[in-house]
């Protein structure tokens, strides 16, 4: 599979099988992770690999926490049928903490010091590619309070994302890019 084609055909994993994930293959896709660009190439990222279930049941338990109160401020009415049951069911979560120090530039500059969270996320966008191209699935997930989250995994720094992997268990449906029109402006 080349890249474009990975790029356009990867979509979120929601449903995974309870098939193992060979360690070889995590360690290659955080490998490729690690090729992500970086501010000042600071490489503010570290990713610890989670392949004990217990703990995606704690995270599961935080997640409906975390859903309960995003449904009562935002008013979203498709959260209350949000199934949560890929946090469990994912045989390895990555947990993508990021450095908040190593920000590159920006910190001289005056502005909000975020750039550590843009390369974080641009290690998660390689793991999510790498992975697929493997034949694995991926989600890239966010919903849980942060300072819970650094308690059930023990780590200190920004849990900037958690990524569930695992072999699918049905292929993720489909989802709506916008038109390019609306999302492409030239400058001639
Ligand atoms: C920063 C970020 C946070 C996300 N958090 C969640 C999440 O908490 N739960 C979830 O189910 N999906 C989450 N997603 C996945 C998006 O819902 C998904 O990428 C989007 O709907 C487009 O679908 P696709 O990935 O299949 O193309 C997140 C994606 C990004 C980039």
């Amino acid at each position: 599979m080349d890249c474009i084609e990975a790029i356009m055909s990867r979509r979120s994993c929601r449903s995974f099988s309870d098939r193992e994930v060979e360690e070889d293959k995590v360690i290659k896709i955080l490998e490729c992770a690690t090729y992500a660009p970086s501010p000042a190439n600071k490489q503010p990222w570290e990713f610890t690999v989670v392949l004990d279930r217990e703990y995606g049941k704690r995270l599961k338990e935080e997640s409906e926490r975390t859903k309960e109160y995003l449904a009562s401020r935002s008013g979203w009415k498709w959260l209350e049928s949000f199934n949560l049951d890929f946090v469990t069911q994912a045989p390895v979560l990555i947990v993508v903490t990021g450095d908040p120090s190593k920000n590159g530039a920006e910190q001289y500059l005056n502005v909000p010091g975020k750039c550590y969270v843009d390369a974080c996320s641009a290690a998660i966008q390689n793991i999510c590619l790498a992975a697929y191209t493997m034949g694995l699935g991926t989600l890239w997930y966010t919903l849980y309070e942060k300072d819970t989250a650094k308690a059930i995994f023990g780590v200190g720094k920004d849990p900037v994302a958690i990524v569930c992997l695992g072999y699918p268990a049905v292929p993720p449906g489909a989802t709506r890019r916008k038109s390019l029109e609306e999302k492409i402006h030239f400058i001639r």
